[in-house]
């Protein structure tokens, strides 16, 4: 088990990925040709992804139904998990009694009530401090943060999401919207990606 345990105001870190579980092989699933070489293992697979993100949309709803909520999805990375979460939450919706008005905005960001950010992987936070400041500045009745992966990053000070899918090493991955410069965001898997995979797509 990894050293550091995050834990998130509502008390789940989402699932937690040991530091040293060597991950799927990628011979387990498939994935595009053009990247043969360039990831060492799959941390997540798709259908996970897509599992946990439903489980996710579920807690959502049952903290904010019939709120009025505004999605802010930070990009880039973000998206994918973003428009999977948003589909979950609209589908709940539709077979239950329970609903979320619900208004998807992607940077601009005035005076509004209920603001649910989602963002695809938080490292050492800085990021979603930097955010959260902007967006505390407009004094919205309520944030909650969504974080589909959560790396444990030594000294990270940060507030944690409220909603978390993955807690997982501190390696660099890539897939289902999260980028090496720019590529593999056509990649379903969450993926680590190889040491020639970075060289390969080098700036
Ligand atoms: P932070 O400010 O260190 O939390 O980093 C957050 C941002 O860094 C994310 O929004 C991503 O754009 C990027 N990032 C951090 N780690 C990874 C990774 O493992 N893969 C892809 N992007 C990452």
């Amino acid at each position: 088990m990894a050293g550091i345990v995050l834990q998130t105001e509502g008390g789940s870190g989402g699932i937690v990925i040991d530091d040293d579980w060597p991950g799927y092989s990628l011979e387990l699933f498939s994935y595009p040709a053009h990247y043969a070489g360039d990831l060492e293992c799959v941390v997540v697979p798709h259908g996970v992804i897509m599992d946990r993100t439903e489980r996710l949309a579920r807690n959502i709803m049952d903290d904010l139904g019939d709120h009025d909520i505004v999605v802010l999805c930070v990009l880039k990375g973000g998206y994918q998990f973003c428009a999977d979460l948003v589909d979950k939450i609209k589908a709940l919706s539709c077979s239950s009694d329970r609903t979320i008005p619900m208004r998807v905005h992607f940077i601009r960001l005035k005076s509004y009530l209920n603001v649910l950010i989602v963002e695809g992987i938080i490292g050492t936070g800085k990021t979603l401090k930097a955010l959260l400041k902007h967006v505390e500045a407009f004094k919205p009745k309520m944030i909650k943060v969504a974080g589909l992966l959560v790396k444990r990053v030594p000294h990270n000070t940060a507030r944690l999401p409220h909603y978390v899918g993955f807690e997982i090493p501190d390696r660099f991955v890539v897939g289902y919207a999260l980028d090496y410069n720019e590529y593999f965001r056509d990649l379903n898997h969450i993926c680590v990606i190889s040491e020639s995979g970075k060289l390969k797509y080098k700036m």
